[in-house]
């Protein structure tokens, strides 16, 4: 009954928070970018991170992400479980860009507690799901710490009983030759190298740096090719616009708008995917509108900044 009544909030574009065996989760649908920028919102994040979507299994996960033998013998042991697996998207993923915070990789995990399971049959779409807390909390183990600290951010609160597991899943890149542990969490390096042999940590790899301090940071920079020109106040004819808002600068060779309403949450939705369609070979810059810097402008303006920052640290994407 609430399980059917939460797979349609979910479909509707709607937040649930649902328990798995780690934490419980603040889930909308990952294919959604308007879900996904009410999840930032909920959380009150500094930044787009990027999210876990979850999904039932390797068979979905297949469609989402391009899947290796590597993953399919991790699946094998792992799944459902609290392993998330990093893996390059898949052509046509119909992941939402904001989702892996413009990332042309998905983490990806299929979550072990049987009112995960059911949700994700019942809603049909992959779940994003980061830890349902607001940001810098403690994630949640039981129903009344979501409550506490979401309880009217979500349109509804699936009580599961406290987590078995308790801490969240282990985040395991599988991008690179070698895999990289990201984050340690509830399935052990030990049980994964017993599964597929030597794992790196994210701290030992050469040409780490700053970049490197965490996993929610690692390669998350999504900067286009093209130059980026903020605050923009007026335009000329070889840049491409992202604009903000019902008076779009007029001269640019192509216009995108973030939000003619001036809506935030359809702006962050926009975002990752009107960069990328900006960042195209008869553009010379991109120059964008100013955003306001309150409730998701926040992160809105801190992924634009990174974008512009052009220090060679983004991921391009
Ligand atoms: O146990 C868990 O993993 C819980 C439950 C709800 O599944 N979820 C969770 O989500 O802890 P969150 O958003 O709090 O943490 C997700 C982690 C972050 O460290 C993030 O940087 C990393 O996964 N991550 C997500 N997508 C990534 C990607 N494409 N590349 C590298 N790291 C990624
Ligand atoms: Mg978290």
């Amino acid at each position: 009954m609430s399980i059917a009544e939460a797979a349609r909030l979910i479909r509707a574009g709607e937040l649930v928070a649902f328990p798995t065996e780690t934490v419980y989760g603040l889930g909308g649908d990952a294919t959604n970018a308007r879900a996904v920028a009410k999840i930032f919102e909920a959380k009150g994040r500094p930044q787009f991170n990027p999210l876990i979507s979850h999904v039932a299994g390797a068979s979905d996960a297949r469609r989402l992400v391009q899947w290796n033998t590597t993953a399919d013998k991790l699946a094998a042991k792992f799944w459902p479980g609290p392993l998330t697996l990093v893996l390059p998207r898949a052509a046509g993923s119909p992941i939402a860009l904001l989702a892996t915070a413009g990332l042309d990789t998905v983490a990806i995990r299929a979550p072990a507690h049987p009112m995960a399971q059911a949700l994700i049959a019942a809603a049909g779409v992959p779940i994003a799901a980061p830890s349902a807390n607001r940001s810098g909390a403690v994630s949640p183990t039981r129903a009344e710490h979501v409550a506490e600290s979401l309880g009217d951010k979500v349109a509804m609160i699936l009580d599961g009983g406290p987590c078995t597991v308790g801490v969240e899943s282990t985040v395991l890149d599988l991008t690179s030759e070698r895999p990289v542990l990201l984050r340690p969490g509830g399935a052990t390096r030990e049980a994964i190298e017993a599964v597929i042999g030597p794992v790196a940590l994210s701290d030992a790899l050469p040409s780490g740096g700053a970049a490197r301090k965490s996993p929610g940071q690692l390669r998350s920079h999504y900067a286009p090719g093209r130059p980026v020109r903020l605050e923009a106040t007026s335009v000329s004819a070889d840049e491409g616009l992202l604009a903000f808002g019902p008076r779009p600068l007029a001269g640019a060779r192509k216009t995108l708008n973030l939000s003619v309403a001036g809506d935030l949450g359809e702006a962050a939705a926009n975002l990752f995917a009107d960069l990328r369609a900006l960042d195209r070979p008869d553009i010379v810059r991109i120059a964008v509108m100013p955003v306001p810097h309150s409730g998701l402008g926040l992160a809105i303006n801190d992924r634009l900044r990174r974008a512009a920052a052009d220090d060679g640290s983004g991921s391009g994407g």
